[in-house]
Order: structure tokens, then sequence, then C-alpha cells
């Protein structure tokens, strides 16, 4: 766990249930290929329980919380193939909590990649036939569960992320930042940007308002997987917002910190693209790294395409952040031809 921490002292101690600090890697080959400077991959995929990703960091703040109220149950609502979802259902099985999953899709014939996982991990799953994260019904559903869970003796502790729970999601990445920090000065790396998939996007108003909290001049660019940028910006300063009563004095995140870009959302959330495909097979075949085609995998093709178009500078020295997302790239194998 990260030495410099950042949470006020009325805030529970985050958890230590993950693998901290996870490595920050070079990745020369991955950077010839897409002509950049230089390319370091922050391997947050490795950050341990439940095959790991950029819900751990998350989990060891919002599970403490939840423990610190003395609640003996989660629940929280998201998409089938909710990364999220599987990484909480795999940490409330190892903190001997009940874990109960409102999952915004049809039932599918059958269960694959992160439901699969989530079955395996005992949650008790639910669907509910809502797309949009912000959706008031999505939040009615999950308050009609709590509800049930309350009658069944359980004292439950509720999860939205893009509501009630997003300034905690987001002090948790503001001390990710803290441990990227102290990686760059340990290994002499001063970068000139951050590239990550945005969804809820807590992951990125962390890691843009902890960088410059440390007073780092790295740009942080959010690549778009889910919601457009106009959305996103302002969202993203709030959510900041949220974060700092629970954090020790520092700076305010301003949309002119961060960067979000439109265009590789594809078809649609959650969908592979061809170029999503084409970037999961470039960093295999690079670096040996497993990205996937919804998450990180549309992140890497933002970031080449960027860099092809002059948008992000040859010159410039890149961390990526591989925010995990594998168990997805099984549930979509389809998308690869089924061939290598
Ligand atoms: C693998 C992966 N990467 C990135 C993200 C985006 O993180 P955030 O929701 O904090 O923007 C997610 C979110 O679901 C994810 O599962």
């Amino acid at each position: 766990m990260n030495e410099k921490l950042s949470f006020q002292p009325s805030v529970a101690p985050p958890l230590r249930l993950g693998a901290f600090p996870t490595p920050l890697d070079d990745a020369p080959r991955l950077a010839v290929a897409l002509g950049v400077a230089a390319l370091h991959v922050k391997r947050e995929d490795l950050s341990g329980p439940a095959l790991g990703g950029n819900k751990i960091r998350k989990l060891e703040v919002l599970l403490a919380d939840a423990r610190a109220q003395g609640c003996d149950a989660v629940l929280t609502t998201a998409g089938l193939q909710s990364n999220f979802c599987r990484a909480l259902a795999g940490t409330a099985a190892k903190l001997g909590m009940r874990c109960a999953l409102l999952l915004r899709g049809a039932a599918p014939g059958r269960a694959e990649g992160n439901l699969f996982l989530d079955g395996l991990f005992g949650a008790d799953i639910r669907f509910l036939d809502v797309k949009d994260p912000w959706d008031p019904r999505a939040r009615a559903a999950l308050d009609a569960l709590a509800a049930e869970l309350t009658a069944a003796g359980h004292r439950p502790y509720t999860i939205h992320l893009p509501g009630a729970s997003a300034g905690l999601g987001v002090a948790a990445w503001v001390n990710g930042a803290a441990e990227l920090d102290t990686q760059f000065t340990a290994q002499g790396i001063d970068p000139d940007r951050l590239i990550l998939a945005c969804g809820s996007s807590l992951t990125l108003a962390g890691l843009a308002l902890g960088l410059k909290r440390a007073g780092r001049r790295c740009r942080v660019s959010g690549i778009s997987v889910q919601q457009p940028a106009s959305r996103l910006v302002p969202w993203i300063v709030e959510a900041a917002a949220r974060a700092r009563p629970l954090l020790t004095d520092g700076p305010t995140l301003e949309a002119g910190d961060f960067d979000v870009v439109d265009g590789f959302v594809g078809a649609a959330y959650g969908a592979p693209s061809p170029e999503a495909v084409a970037a999961v097979r470039l960093a295999g075949t690079c670096e040996g790294l497993v990205l996937d085609p919804v998450y990180t995998g549309k992140a890497m093709a933002g970031l080449a395409s960027c860099l092809r178009d002059g948008r992000f500078d040859a010159g410039e020295r890149i961390v990526f952040l591989h925010s995990g997302g594998t168990p997805g790239l099984f549930a979509n194998l389809d998308a690869f031809g089924g061939s290598q």
C-alpha cells in the first residue's frame, strides 16, 4: 500500500486487498511500433485479487467504508461484462461479505468472461433492462435490492459509482497517482502524457487530481469508451470536487487540466471495434501484453491514432495505464475471427 496516503483521518484507511505498487514497465517494442519516443505501461492489470484491474484500488477504499459502517453485504449495478462487478464479487468473497449485482441488460444464454466469474465468486446476480448508468431506474432498482437485503437481515452497502460513491472512487486513484509519482522519481521517468480508458472516469479524475497535487506536468488524456467528452469533462471536474473533502489539502481539478478524446467507442460501449482488436493484437505481439477489445484495446487504438494524426507528438514520453479487463477478452473472442 502507498506510503503517501492522501486521506483525511476521518475516512476509514483503505483495506489491503491488492498487490501494490503495481509495476511500471518499459515497453520499448510497442513504442517503436507506435512511433513514439518512450512508452511505459502501468500494470494495474496485476493489482491482485479476482484477476485485478483498476477496480481493486477503488474497492480497497469503498469496502473499507462499508466495513467501517458495519455492513456485511455489498451491491451495485453495471453492465453484463462489468469488470467492476467481477472485482467486487471476488473481493467481497475474500472478505466474507455477501454480494448482489444488478446487471444492466438481458440475461444471456451462456455466462462468459466476467459474468462467469461473478457466478464463480458466489454473487447473487439479477438483470435489469436499462443501458445508461445515469438512468434513474438503475438507482431505484438498487434501492429495492438494498431493501430486500435488509429484510433478509443484512446490513447492505450500496455502491453507485456515477453517484454517491464517486468521491471515494476518485480518492482511491489520487493515491494511485501518488504511487505513480513515487515510481516516476525512482525510475527516472518524467512523462509528458498518461493515457487511459475512460468509462465512469473516476480513475481519470483521481489520476489527474493526484498528479496535479504532486506537481507533475504529465498531461492526463482519457480515451472515452462510453460517453461523449462533452458529458464527461464537467462530470470529471464534479467527481474530483466530490473527493476533495476526503483528502488532505491540495489544488482542485479544472477542465483545462486533462483531455477526454472522443471517436474510439466504435459501434457501441462494450462492443469490440476493429481498431481495438488490431491494438490488442499489436500489444500482444510486441510485448506479450493482454489487453481487451472494449476498454484497454480502445485506449490503445486511440493512442495509436492520435500519434498517427499528430494530435500527440512522436517525441513524447508516454505512460499507458493497463487498467485490466482481461476476462472481457475471453467474452469477445469472436471479434478476433476465431483464429490467430
Ligand atoms: C478494464 C477497464 N479499464 C478502464 C475502465 C474505466 O475506468 P473508469 O470507470 O474509472 O473510467 C474500466 C471501467 O469499467 C475497466 O473495466
